[in-house]
């Protein structure tokens, strides 16, 4: 979690290709708008967004959503932004079919070599208003999403579709007790490795230094 303006955020990024929508998807969330003409974003830029879950007693969770730019040019710059992110969510355009080929050979390979072992993942097929001309079957990216255990939406940033569910179930699973439970036992294990590792180290290191007076 990273701790801004005084209260714990949880870092989410959006991944995929240029022009699938991930600018409108944050705007349509964070402030309920669409613009037709979005430009095309230069670099990353960074939105935050607090929610409330009922389910859970009532618990809030502040999203730190970052927006990347899908453009070329900007892969090398990206990474700096899903390497420390609790969650990702990879969209695709479900009018262009290389979009999601793209998902699933380049934007979740990106994740799985430099993101963090537990990030909760999330798939969006995005433009699901032009429902008619669908290159990718939903029977065919639901079965992806569940083969890499991500959450998988249906989103329109024009109607507003499956926008506010997307994010909320990734906070969910993020907030997730179990889950929680899973990534905290699995950070301690790593830091009393690394303490073991240290303190071998240092019993090396006297055995040398004794062995070099012997
Ligand atoms: P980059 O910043 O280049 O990575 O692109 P992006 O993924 O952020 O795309 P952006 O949000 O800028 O949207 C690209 C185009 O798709 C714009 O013309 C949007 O108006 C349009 N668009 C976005 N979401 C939807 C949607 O749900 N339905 C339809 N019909 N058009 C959309």
């Amino acid at each position: 979690m990273s701790d801004l303006h005084g209260q714990k955020g949880c870092k989410v990024v959006l991944l995929g290709d240029s022009g699938v929508g991930k600018t409108c998807i944050i705007s349509r969330y964070i402030s309920g708008t669409f613009d037709s003409n979005s430009a095309s974003t230069n670099g990353a830029s960074y939105a935050s967004k607090n929610i409330t879950y009922e389910k859970l007693g009532g618990k809030s969770l502040l999203l730190d959503i970052w927006d990347t730019a899908g453009q070329e040019k900007y892969k090398a710059l990206t990474k700096f932004f899903y390497k420390d992110a609790a969650v990702a969510i990879l969209v695709y355009d479900i009018t262009l079919r290389q979009s999601f080929d793209n998902i699933k050979d380049y934007w979740y390979e990106q994740i799985k070599e430099n993101g963090d072992k537990n990030i909760v993942l999330g798939i969006a097929g995005n433009k699901c208003d032009l429902y008619e001309e669908e290159a990718v079957p939903e029977a065919e990216a639901r079965e992806f999403a569940a083969s890499v255990g991500a959450i998988f939406s249906l989103t329109s940033a024009q109607n507003n579709t499956g926008i506010n569910e997307l994010f909320a179930d990734a906070g969910n699973k993020y907030l997730d007790p179990n889950f929680q439970q899973k990534v905290q036992g699995e950070k301690e294990e790593k830091e009393e490795g690394r303490q073991k590792i240290t303190i071998e180290k240092s019993d090396e290191k006297k055995e040398r230094k004794k062995k070099s007076f012997c």
